[in-house]
Order: C-alpha cells, then sequence, then structure tokens
C-alpha cells in the first residue's frame, strides 16, 4: 500500500505501481534522505510544530536507521514505491505514530529535491577530490619528460616539434577547468537548499528554512523561489554538463593512446596492467580500456541529451517525468567517476618511446617555420621567408631529404641571408628550447605552467 493511499484513492493496478515505482534506482539516496529528514525533525522541534521529546525521538532514531544500513543490518524493503516512502514506514515500524510525524510542513517534493541535492553535493566532493588527484599524477608524468621532444600536430599531420610534458599539461588545464565546474556547480547547489518548498508552496506551519540549512553539512542558503526549488533540475543537468565535457576530454586522451600505441606510430606502449591480449591472435595488445573510455563517453552524452529532453515540455512545478531524471545522472556520475579513478593507473602504464618521438620529428618538416623565422630575424617580410621556406620544402621532398640534410651552398641558392648558423636554428631541439614564451613548450616554461597548476590545486 502507498503511503497517499486514503479513502479518496482506491488501491492502483499492480502494474501501474510497479510502472511507478523507483525504489530500485533511489535507494541509494537513503542515507541522503536521512540526512535531509533529521535536519527536518530538528527544525520541527526547534520551531515547537512538534514537542521537542517527539522530534529529538526522531532524529535519533533516523541517526541510527543510517548506521544500521551502513552496518548492513537495515534491509531497504525493494517493493516500496520509493527509498523516501521506504524510510517514513520503516521509521512508523520503529517509533509508532511518532515515526509518522516526520512528514510534518514537508512533502515528497521537496523532500526528494533535497536528498538529491545532498547526494550530489557528496558526489562533487569526490569530483573534486579525485580530479585533483588526476592532475597531480598528470604533472607527475610531465616532469619526468620535460625533455622529451616529439612531434606536435595539427590536422593530424606534423606540424611543429612539442613535449610530451607540454603535451600532457594541455590535458591538465582541460582537468583543471572541469575542477572549476565541479566547484562552481557545488557553490550554486550549496546556496539552493529546497526544504520547506514543499509540494509547491512551502508550508502553512512556522517552518525555518534558514534553520533547517544550518543543520546540513555544506548547505549555505534556503532556497529562493518555492515553486523553482521543487521544479528544476537544472543541477542535474549542469553536473551531466560537467561530465560530458571531462569525459570528452578523456575520450580525446583515450584516442591518442590507441593512434600512438598501434604499429603505425609507436610513440608509447601500454604495460599489460592497462592492455588486453586476443582470444585468437597471440602477438595483441589492445587498448580495450581506452576504447571503452571514449565510448562511455557517448554514453555519458545520451544522459545528459536524455535529461535535457525530459525537462523540455513539463509544466511548473513538479510532474512524475523528473524521477526518471534520477536514472541518467546516477548512470553519469558512476560511468565518468570510474573513468576518473582509472587515469592515474592508465598514465602510469604508459610507456614512452622517446627514441621513436623524436625520430618521427625528423620528417615532416616540422621546423619548417623556425627556418622561414631564421630569414626573418635578418630582415626578410614573414611572407618572404615563408615563401622561401616553403620552396626549400619542396626541394628536400624532390630529393627525399630533409631540411637539416641541404648544404650551406644549396641554402644559399634559395637566398643569400643563409649563413652556417641556420643548422642551430632548424635544430629540433632549439626549435623547441626557443620557444620559451608562457605557456610554451620550453622545459623552462612547462615548468612554470605545472607550478601554476600545482598552486591552482592545491
Ligand atoms: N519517487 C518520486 C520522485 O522521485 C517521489 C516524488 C513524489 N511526488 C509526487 N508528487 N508524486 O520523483
Amino acid at each position: 500500500m502507498a503511503i497517499w493511499s486514503n479513502k479518496f484513492h482506491e488501491e492502483m493496478s499492480q502494474d501501474a505501481y510497479n510502472f511507478n515505482q523507483s525504489i530500485q534506482v533511489d535507494y541509494r539516496l537513503l542515507d541522503a534522505d536521512l540526512r535531509g529528514s533529521k535536519a527536518h525533525a530538528a527544525m520541527l522541534g526547534k520551531q515547537g510544530i512538534l514537542p521537542l521529546e517527539e522530534t529529538d525521538r526522531l532524529v535519533n532514531e533516523l541517526e541510527q536507521m543510517r548506521q544500521d544500513y551502513a552496518n548492513g543490518s537495515l534491509q531497504i524493503d525493494f517493493t516500496s514505491e520509493d527509498v523516501h516512502s521506504f524510510i517514513e514506514a520503516e521509521l512508523t515500524e520503529r517509533l509508532g505514530t511518532i515515526g509518522k510525524k516526520v512528514h510534518t510542513g514537508r512533502s515528497r517534493n521537496d523532500q526528494v529535491a533535497t536528498a538529491m541535492r545532498i547526494y550530489v553535493l557528496d558526489e562533487l566532493t569526490d569530483f573534486i577530490n579525485q580530479t585533483k588527484t588526476a592532475i597531480q599524477a598528470i604533472i607527475s608524468k610531465a616532469e619526468a619528460h620535460l625533455d622529451t621532444i616529439m612531434p606536435g600536430y595539427t590536422h593530424l599531420q606534423r606540424a611543429q616539434p612539442i613535449t610530451y610534458a607540454h603535451y600532457l599539461m594541455a590535458y591538465a588545464q582541460m582537468y583543471v577547468r572541469d575542477l572549476g565546474r565541479f566547484e562552481d556547480l557545488y557553490d550554486r547547489v550549496a546556496a539552493d537548499m529546497p526544504l520547506g518548498a514543499g509540494a509547491l508552496a512551502t508550508s502553512s506551519y512556522p517552518i525555518d528554512p534558514f534553520y533547517t540549512t544550518s543543520q546540513l553539512d555544506g548547505f549555505t542558503a534556503p532556497f529562493v523561489n518555492s515553486i523553482d526549488a521543487v521544479s528544476n533540475n537544472d543541477y542535474a543537468i549542469e553536473f551531466l554538463s560537467a561530465l560530458s565535457i571531462m569525459s570528452m576530454h578523456m575520450s580525446r586522451y583515450a584516442e591518442e593512446t590507441i593512434m600512438w600505441s598501434s604499429q603505425e606510430f609507436r610513440f608509447i606502449r601500454l604495460t599489460d596492467a592497462f592492455s588486453t591480449g586476443s582470444s585468437i591472435m597471440p602477438q595483441k595488445k589492445n587498448a580495450d580500456i581506452h576504447e571503452l573510455m571514449r565510448g562511455k563517453t557517448g554514453r555519458v552524452y545520451g544522459d545528459l541529451m536524455a535529461v535535457l529532453t525530459i525537462m523540455k515540455g513539463i509544466p511548473l512545478a513538479y510532474d512524475k517525468d523528473m524521477q526518471e531524471i534520477k536514472e541518467q545522472l546516477f548512470d553519469g556520475i558512476d560511468h565518468v567517476k570510474a573513468m576518473l579513478s582509472l587515469l592515474p593507473g592508465m598514465l602510469e602504464a604508459t610507456i614512452v618511446d622517446a627514441d621513436r618521438m623524436y625520430a618521427a620529428c625528423g620528417s615532416g618538416f616540422l621546423n619548417a617555420t623556425d627556418c622561414a623565422d631564421y630569414l626573418t630575424n635578418k630582415g626578410m617580410a614573414f611572407r618572404d621567408a615563408y615563401k622561401i621556406s616553403g620552396n626549400l620544402v619542396a626541394y628536400c621532398t624532390e630529393k627525399d631529404q630533409a631540411l637539416e640534410d641541404l648544404t650551406l651552398e644549396e641554402y644559399q641558392g634559395f637566398s643569400d641571408l643563409f649563413e652556417a648558423d641556420i643548422y642551430e636554428a632548424i635544430d629540433l631541439k632549439n626549435c623547441v628550447y626557443r620557444r620559451n614564451v608562457a605557456g610554451g613548450p620550453a622545459p623552462e616554461a612547462v615548468q612554470a605552467a605545472i607550478e601554476r597548476v600545482r598552486t591552482n590545486i592545491a
């Protein structure tokens, strides 16, 4: 029997009840709901809405239920309509009539909205910590590769030499922004505690949402508009957006790893800790984990799209459609959390072949820009220098040579500005070291960037 069964409403059909149920999904809100209910009960006592001896018993029993659930002695009844009904039924079982009083001055709408916000704040705290751990792992790997020169690409064509450290730190920046999104969202959720909003129009009891807020860790302020408090799911959409963006970052990295560990590149190799074998081809080491990350990213986008689509046409305030959002949000949280937790191990399992990376810089004219810059430094207009450098590339391509292989006489045939120091100018290592601009690939600049990120996440 549902908690809302009464004379006015006869029993539902079993099929409809089953369809309406959400406990298989929302059971994970149990602890969050118990915390929300405790805060509500404490407020009822403080405001004199219920006698203090009753609210004390409610608060203590709700805390006892938290502990019982944590130690496994409280079993959820999965025939309940949802976790919120289960908690009220269990509390009533334990306390008799007093248990039934916990719902005074609240609705399941503000109760659910609050449990979800509590749950989300917990999850955001996890994501904030785990993102910092991932960034630290990136920093450690980068510090070991400040001098590891590799080709940088645009359009997947060899473009200019960079370092592996600089490449990795590009990802650190992405995760720093992801971190900022989680932190911003945390503050926004914390400042909009929904309990007290009631079904949609608050309560006729003298409730005090500010006091309820003070009883809930992390929250800073109650809702500003009771209709909005129980009808918006912006926090879920924002969370899934942040998760989608973060998983997109992980997916790009995964894609590069898959590509770079192929025989065609062989820039990196995955240890057995993060690769799989083939059931038929004994020579294979496949990057399944990276592929799965890339695949799960699509799934997380799906979660975001599902929630946006569920929300787009539902009238204010609460509608049952909103129950459906939880499953999508939990799915996104679970999968991105699993991906994020793999990042440090993944980096560790990535063995860099610095010689192959350096050798790859030897073809593809990654120093052609530097050749043009050389002439510009000698007074030639850049556009003319660009043309001459291009002619040199064409000449080398014809002869199947690199810019480094040409004699000074050959250079001077293209411009008399060329002198013996051209070789130093186009030396690949120099090409990297010379780009000692803040935010650039030179080891000193990357080290400075690392220090900035370190300070940022401290
Ligand atoms: N399980 C429901 C949900 O999560 C509880 C809210 C019920 N409120 C209502 N007005 N029917 O959405």
